[in-house]
């Protein structure tokens, strides 16, 4: 209990503290900034990203910065889905002669208030639009949900993939919501994730949005535990908690919430 509160500057870790965490994690220490190689900002508003200090990567489900980020922290464009065809190119183009090295695809395909793509109609327009940059960029796939109903989630993901051997994906991504307390699905539905991508000679998986229900002191306890966790997984390439907003990981500009500074921790 006091090593685990300890770690934490400010008290931000009190009321967590008393809520007894049932592992100690004594190889924390105390938080710090650095660049995390995976870490990453999902964001609207460029200019809120530069509270992120030690994100290595950003992106706005959008083929365009809309804003400056800060130095060192590399854009991602996404091809969101068909009504971002027409200017899919040139924005392409302009990210990977502005540093850009990856390329996200469709966002949640699998569900219909999003790129709502079957598998097949998403893998023959991932061969047309994102296969030709397969050897300027690194190229992700589209981004299901952790829905477990039939036809979404990794089993849309899996129809996908069995649609596209010659896309040249080299990363799955993936996205996650569920409740704080649920540690053990989220290992489980990443390890499914890995698996699959091994499966279909992917290299690594992203979370690209993922977020804890809870209130503010469960989201810190889930991001203590998780982070860790996700760093040392070889098969998870990039992360980004959901997300860069001041409802989330900042209050206002410049100031990271209690979620914030414990995305921002260092374990
Ligand atoms: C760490 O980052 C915070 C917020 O981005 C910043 O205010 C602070 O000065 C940084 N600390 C160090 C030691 O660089
Ligand atoms: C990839 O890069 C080469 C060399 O810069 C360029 O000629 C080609 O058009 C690029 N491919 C795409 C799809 O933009």
């Amino acid at each position: 209990m006091v090593s685990f509160s300890a770690l934490f500057v400010s008290g931000l870790m009190a009321t967590v503290a008393l809520a007894a965490p049932h592992q100690a994690h004594q190889h924390l220490h105390a938080k710090r900034n650095a660049t995390s190689a995976k870490k990453g900002a999902a964001y609207n508003e460029a200019s809120l990203v530069a509270a992120l200090t030690g994100v290595s990567w950003a992106y706005n489900w959008n083929m365009e910065p809309d804003g400056t980020l800060p130095p060192g922290v590399e854009y991602v464009p996404m091809l969101w889905g068909p009504k971002m065809y027409s200017g899919w190119s040139a924005a392409a183009d302009s990210a990977l002669s502005s540093g850009s090295k990856y390329l996200l695809g469709f966002n949640e395909p699998d569900v219909a208030s999003q790129a709502n793509m079957s598998p097949s109609q998403a893998a023959s327009d991932y061969k047309q639009y994102m296969t030709p940059y397969a050897g300027n960029a690194t190229l992700v796939s589209p981004a299901v949900s952790n829905s477990g109903s039939a036809g979404q989630g990794l089993d849309w993901m899996k129809s996908f993939l069995s649609e596209c051997t010659d896309c040249q994906i080299s990363a799955l991504a993936v996205h996650w919501y569920a409740d704080a307390s649920l540690t053990d699905y989220f290992k489980q539905f990443v390890n499914q994730a890995i698996e699959l991508a091994n499966q279909n000679n992917i290299q690594e998986v992203w979370i690209t949005e993922f977020q804890a229900t809870g209130d503010d002191a469960s989201q810190v306890q889930f991001l203590t535990e998780i982070l860790p966790w996700l760093d040392s997984q070889a098969g998870v390439g990039r992360y980004s908690y959901f997300m860069c907003s001041n409802s989330v990981l900042l209050t206002a500009a410049n100031v990271l919430s209690q979620i914030g500074q414990a995305y921002m921790s260092l374990f």
